[in-house]
């Protein structure tokens, strides 16, 4: 047991900060090599006060008011722990301070009543212990540690992170750090600048791990797999593919211009919708037949691999000589259908008298248009011109489909953005467009360059203007 003098504290708060703060757990500074790392090198011990306690008595310091705010209270390290020299005696209860005169007169009391007095214990941190942030702080030169890279963003097992220059030199350290750190993780690659103009997937090299692209995510509850060096797919769309997929209603007909890999289609489909998918890019055109097809959307969406420009000319003829079959409510789920099967076995009679179907009509109309290419999507929209002169097709359009198309503006003011998509757009209709139209701002891409998406209602008289 030791002498102890408590310690005096001017207030109740400056004791707390100073049991939290007192301990040194910063990572020791690192100088071995950069790669691969000396893991060995981060280890640090930090004695520690810890109370002996019978196992029958450790709670009531645990959670007393008094003796609480003493406990170690560290990220990731059990309060109690096993004494290495007494595995079956005692308990040690480890506080956050290393000498008992930093505790306060009353938790001293409380400790003594309930334990057999204090020991050292030497707390060992690792590797293992730190976060990526912290460890990079060790490693970094000074001048590098603000700012570091501490995320990334996660497609499937793939961490993809965008470096600035000055931390090229140590890239190989940061992917072995973000591999080491998230056990989903099994790649981690850098973009590099260079994005392929047509097809707009990243150029990346592989910082750690494996150099294996073919990547399964889940998003909006669908399973989406594809090749992420060869195809388009950005998770940061998430909350926009979520809500155009809102948008359209069960039973609607939706055309996506700009699939890539489905994440419009898909969830759409699933929910109840007709949709026609297209991408040019046929490494998309690939993945996304298979993510139908995994999804068990194969009835719902029927897929294209051809230019934007002529997908638009055709799709309307398409749907209409080929309709959708009607719409008779919700898709079931395998098990959901087994059920009804089970079910409809049991109620046999019931089932002989079917109550009378309402007729519904099968769907050749599209409802829908999205067309995410922001880059280019406006520069499309001269290829809904004379769509709809054919008059059979014209007479199903009782209303024009809603296009919602995705563009970038420079402007950062909202009225301004809606006044420069606006132009970029009737520009290309050769045609101002009538009712609602909806600005979306969908995400700032780089400083001084956003995202939006206009919804707007195609003008019949595009759709049936004749003249090219
Ligand atoms: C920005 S991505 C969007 C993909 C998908 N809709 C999404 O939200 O992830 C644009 C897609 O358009 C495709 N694309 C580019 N030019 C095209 C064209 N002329 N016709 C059809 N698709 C094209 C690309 O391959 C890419 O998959």
């Amino acid at each position: 047991m030791f002498g102890f003098r408590p310690p005096r504290f001017h207030s109740r708060m400056s004791r707390e900060l100073y049991s939290r703060s007192h301990l040194d757990t910063a990572p020791p500074r690192y100088n071995g090599p950069f790669y691969p790392l000396d893991k060995s090198a981060f280890q640090k011990s930090i004695p520690v006060l810890a109370a002996r306690v019978p196992a029958s008595q450790t709670s009531s310091i645990l959670r007393s008011e008094v003796t609480r705010k003493y406990l170690i209270g560290l990220p990731k390290i059990r309060p109690v722990v096993s004494d290495p020299s007494a595995p079956d005696g005692d308990k040690l209860v480890l506080l956050g301070v290393s000498d008992p005169v930093e505790l306060s007169l009353e938790s001293l009391k409380l400790i003594e009543s309930n334990g057999n007095g204090f020991t050292h214990y030497n707390l060992v941190l690792d590797y293992d212990y730190w976060t990526t942030s912290e460890l990079l702080q060790a490693i970094l030169p000074e001048e590098l540690r603000e700012g570091a890279p501490v995320g990334f963003a996660a497609t499937g097992h793939v961490a993809h992170v965008n470096l600035n220059d000055e931390y090229l030199p140590y890239k190989r350290t940061i992917g072995q750090l973000f591999l080491d750190k998230n056990k989903s993780i099994r790649t981690v690659v850098n973009k590099l600048d260079n994005i392929d103009t047509q097809f707009r997937f990243f150029q990346m090299e592989v910082i750690a791990g494996e150099p294996d692209f073919i990547v399964e995510h889940h998003e909006s509850d669908c399973r989406f797999t594809f090749d992420f060096s060869r195809v388009y797919w950005n998770s940061r769309l998430h909350t926009e593919h979520d809500r155009i997929v809102q948008l359209v209603q069960p039973g609607e007909v939706l055309a996506d211009v700009f699939a890539g890999v489905g994440p419009f289609a898909i969830p759409a489909a699933k929910k109840g919708c007709a949709v026609m998918a297209n991408d040019l890019n046929p490494a998309s055109y690939t993945y996304l037949c298979q993510n139908v097809k995994d999804n068990e959307v194969s009835d719902e969406v029927r897929t294209f691999c051809e230019d934007g420009r002529n997908f638009i000319r055709n799709v309307f003829r398409r749907v209409y000589d080929t309709p959708f079959p009607a719409y008779t409510g919700p898709k079931l789920s395998k098990t959901a259908l087994r059920k009804l099967q089970k079910q409809t076995a049991r109620d046999k009679p019931a089932i002989e008298n079917p109550p009378s179907q309402e007729f519904k009509p099968s769907r050749r109309k599209i409802d829908h248009f999205v067309m995410n290419l922001p880059d280019s999507a406006i520069l499309f929209l001269d290829a809904f011109r004379g769509v709809l002169t054919d008059k059979a097709l014209r007479e199903v359009y009782s209303t024009m489909p809603i296009i919602h198309c995705h563009c970038f503006t420079r402007e950062l003011e909202l009225e301004q953005a809606k006044i420069d998509i606006r132009q970029r757009v009737e520009e290309k209709l050769e045609a101002s467009l009538q009712g609602d139209v909806e600005f979306k701002k969908v995400r700032s891409v780089a400083p001084g360059k956003e995202m939006y998406c206009v919804s707007f209602r195609l003008p019949p008289e595009v759709a049936c203007n004749t003249k090219e």
